[in-house]
């Protein structure tokens, strides 16, 4: 057996390997240090990560199954990211995180890891990392929450947030009310149970082949999901013997095979930048019109809010991410890899749907057509996305005058003024959310409807942003426009007033002004003012490297990757 990458610091009788190993010891008998693998528990529990905040549980389970297999399992406590407290916005933390644990992977004497995230950043955040240093590694989801209730419906997070807030603005809904809903939405451990992001990013963590098949959407508080951390620590050391590292399972084929799943389930839109800078790391070739040719054809199958009715739990109970994947199985990559170094497609053989209201059969889809389309035009030249499954079907050709709004606050100090020239059919324009602008890119774009129009019924609009949107989140939005506006993109330029054409079935965007006349326009002086460049930290690294969301929004020196390299000796 070639040597282990930790013999780097272990092996030997010189000064530095008793150093090493001494202050290591604690207990560990040893043979800890006569060749077993050592394998790093990326671990991204947190308090302030509500929806992480079980993992430490499972860690155990984690390390449980490593010393089973003769590992020893080390607890590595890496930067995580709560969703709804992390300010300005989580995303903006996104390359921080991974850098930071791609990092520590790299300077510590591990040989393989296994990675523990939910909350939407944190497993891309985790994957990034593992794919820059290129060990072998495998992702344990946290899983999603129970399904709670609130009047004896179910409640989504994310979505009937969104949707009870709307009904107290339009007056049908108390202030009482609304907060009784409060203590019902978060039933359990476990991160959002809709198909949000990190509903998304779970499963396509498993799609990628970057998990224990068949463990992906198990709620967080099911045993299943220890009994599969478990096995999962097993694997990891099975991994490092084999030397079966992640370049050998997210080859293009894999993203691919995730492009169909994100359709087939009716992922979050964010998904597209998460795997753009995912394969950014590994140099696969994937662009943002993958997701439009790939996934154009497929069918979504998945009844889950936002799009449709039921939560994970009740996807887990009619059988899971493989009862979808076995329903569009010709449209995978038969080669793909997963961890266990099996195809993804083996695990599909027996896959039986239990509840057929849940994942319906390919025939009966609940949208013929669930891909993200990729729109572009004089507003948009390198690209721009909207989901049509979580939009207005009325709406996805549209012609009507801009409402323009600078910024979030700009938006939020206008937007209930009674005053405010809107109508129906007019089309929201929210700028300087983008990567450079915001900055970080905030979930902003589904962007809340007038007062007035809500209290007349208006219950969707056209709105346009360089921003991302929540996962949880549903209406006619058309976002990640790029270049964003604090980047010199188009949309700093549009007016109030001006007349936008939406046309997702030719992939349109354009302001339809003079030819001409767009390029002479300058930007906004409102937009240029919102647009200050900090001044020191993180955020100035990120402002100054970051890219825009057609390429992954990845800071530009953390493309590609470093490998597991070891570095040198300072003692
Ligand atoms: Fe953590 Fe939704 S807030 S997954």
């Amino acid at each position: 057996m070639p040597a282990r990458r930790s013999a780097q610091w272990y092996a030997g009788d010189v000064r530095n390997s008793y150093i090493h190993r001494a202050w290591m010891r604690r207990g560990l008998p040893a043979d800890a240090f006569d060749g077993r693998p050592h394998i790093a528990i990326a671990n991204t529990a947190s308090d302030l990560t509500p929806c992480n905040s079980h993992l430490n549980e499972v860690a155990r389970s984690v390390s449980d199954g490593i010393h089973a297999a003769g590992g020893i399992p080390l607890n590595l406590p890496v930067v995580s990211l709560g969703e709804t407290l992390v300010r300005p916005t989580a995303m903006l933390w996104r390359n921080m995180a991974a850098m930071a644990t791609e990092e520590m992977l790299r300077a510590n004497p591990i040989d393989g890891v296994v990675l523990l995230g939910g909350c939407d950043k944190t497993i891309p955040a985790l994957l990034m990392a593992a794919a820059s240093v290129g060990l072998p590694a495998v992702v344990v989801p946290g899983g999603p929450m129970l399904t709670g209730t609130f009047r004896g419906a179910p409640l989504g997070c994310g979505t009937d947030v969104f949707k009870l807030s709307e009904e107290v603005r339009a007056g049908t809904l108390s202030t009482a009310e609304f907060q009784r809903s409060e203590s019902s939405m978060i039933r359990s451990k476990g991160h959002c149970n809709t198909m949000g992001t990190a509903s998304t990013m779970g499963l396509l963590a498993e799609v990628l082949g970057m998990t224990l098949p068949g463990l992906a959407g198990t709620p967080a508080p099911d045993s299943r999901l220890l009994e599969g951390a478990h096995a999962t620590g097993r694997l990891i050391i099975e991994m490092v013997d084999a030397g079966r590292t992640p370049d050998a399972i997210l080859t293009r084929g894999s993203f691919l095979n995730a492009i169909v799943a994100l359709a087939a389930i009716g992922g979050s839109t964010n998904a597209v930048v998460h795997l753009l800078a995912i394969a950014g790391r590994l140099g696969v070739h994937l662009t943002q019109d993958d997701f439009d040719t790939v996934g154009a054809g497929v069918p979504l199958l998945v009844d889950l809010l936002p799009a449709g009715r039921f939560l994970m739990d009740d996807l887990y109970r009619a059988g899971g991410l493989h009862a979808v994947l076995a329903e569009v199985r010709d449209l995978l990559d038969p080669a793909a890899l997963t961890v266990t170094g099996r195809p993804l497609v083996e695990y599909l053989d027996d896959a039986p749907v239990y509840d057929r209201e849940v994942i319906r059969p390919r025939a009966e889809p609940l949208q013929p057509h669930a891909g993200i389309a990729v729109l572009r035009g004089n507003l948009a030249p390198d690209g721009a996305v909207i989901k049509p499954a979580a939009a207005s079907p009325e709406l996805l050709r549209h012609r009507g005058p801009a409402v323009v709004f600078d910024s979030i606050e700009d938006l939020h100090a206008r937007l209930d003024d009674p005053d405010l020239d809107v109508t129906a059919d007019s089309v929201l324009v929210l700028r300087g959310c983008g990567p450079k602008g915001y900055p970080g890119m905030p979930e902003v774009s589904n962007m809340p409807l007038p007062a007035k129009l809500l209290a007349a019924g208006v219950r969707d609009m056209v709105r346009i942003c360089d921003g991302r949107m929540s996962g949880t989140a549903y209406g006619t939005v058309v976002l990640h426009v790029t270049p964003e506006a604090a980047a010199g993109g188009p949309l700093a330029k549009v007016r109030t007033g001006d007349m936008i054409i939406l046309d997702v079935a030719a992939r349109r965007l354009d302001v339809d002004i003079p030819a001409g006349e767009l390029e002479a326009r300058e930007p906004s002086p409102e937009t240029v003012k919102a647009f200050a460049a900090p001044s020191r930290g993180w955020e100035r690294l990120y402002v100054d490297t970051v890219g825009q969301a057609n390429t992954g929004a990845d800071l530009d020196f953390l493309l590609g990757a470093s490998g597991d390299r070891v570095s040198r000796e300072s003692h």
